[in-house]
């Protein structure tokens, strides 16, 4: 998957590439234009599918942004650490709300591990929290800032390969890539209305 970051996401994302796929099939002569109506929408949602990324390409790329910034938070100056480890707190924060409504009630219904995997991923992340909120607290000045970095850091990082390893693959055998793609939007609808 390519880089989407710079893209519109979800619904409006999704009425985009349908209004491209609307003008590539208007732009072809033969069979499209002539073809029927149900047709030529099931091609369009082909079209969708192929250019869109779906709920697991989103929260992997979201993993990708989370340990960018650990390293960030990590290397930056005592100037700039405040803005990084905030950069850091936002991003985790959001992409634990898609997880919690979307993909996680997904993976629960997904072969007869989903319940245990996708509860004990939730668990751990819930902890995370919590460890994002206290360091938040205890400031980047503080003694034991770069000690307590680490350790959180480390959970952050498991969480990743926790989950790339456990639910994503369960996602990919039980649920089907249009109904990943519808979740990808459902997921950036419900982060819209609880952030707005
Ligand atoms: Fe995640």
């Amino acid at each position: 998957m390519g880089d989407f970051s710079r893209l519109p996401t979800g619904h409006v994302a999704r009425r985009v590439r349908r209004d491209d796929a609307a003008r590539v099939l208007s732009s072809v002569s033969s069979p499209w234009t002539s073809a029927p109506l149900r047709e030529r929408q099931a091609a369009m949602e082909k079209f969708q599918i192929v250019i869109s990324p779906d709920v697991v390409d989103v929260l992997r790329h979201e993993h990708e942004q989370i340990r960018q910034l650990c390293i960030d938070v990590r290397k930056a100056g005592p100037g700039r650490r405040r803005q990084e480890l905030a950069a850091l707190g936002q991003t985790f924060y959001r992409h634990q709300l898609g997880e919690r409504a979307v993909a996680h009630p997904a993976v629960r219904n997904s072969g007869a591990d989903g319940n245990a995997i996708a509860l004990g991923i939730q668990l751990k992340s819930e902890q995370l929290d919590r460890s994002l909120t206290e360091i938040l607290r205890l400031g980047v000045e503080h003694a034991d800032f770069d000690a307590t970095f680490a350790t959180l850091s480390d959970g952050l990082l498991a969480h990743a390969a926790d989950q790339e390893s456990d639910e994503f693959p369960l996602l990919r055998r039980h649920v089907s890539a249009q109904r990943l793609h519808m979740m990808a939007g459902a997921m950036n609808d419900i982060r819209i209305m609880a952030l707005d």
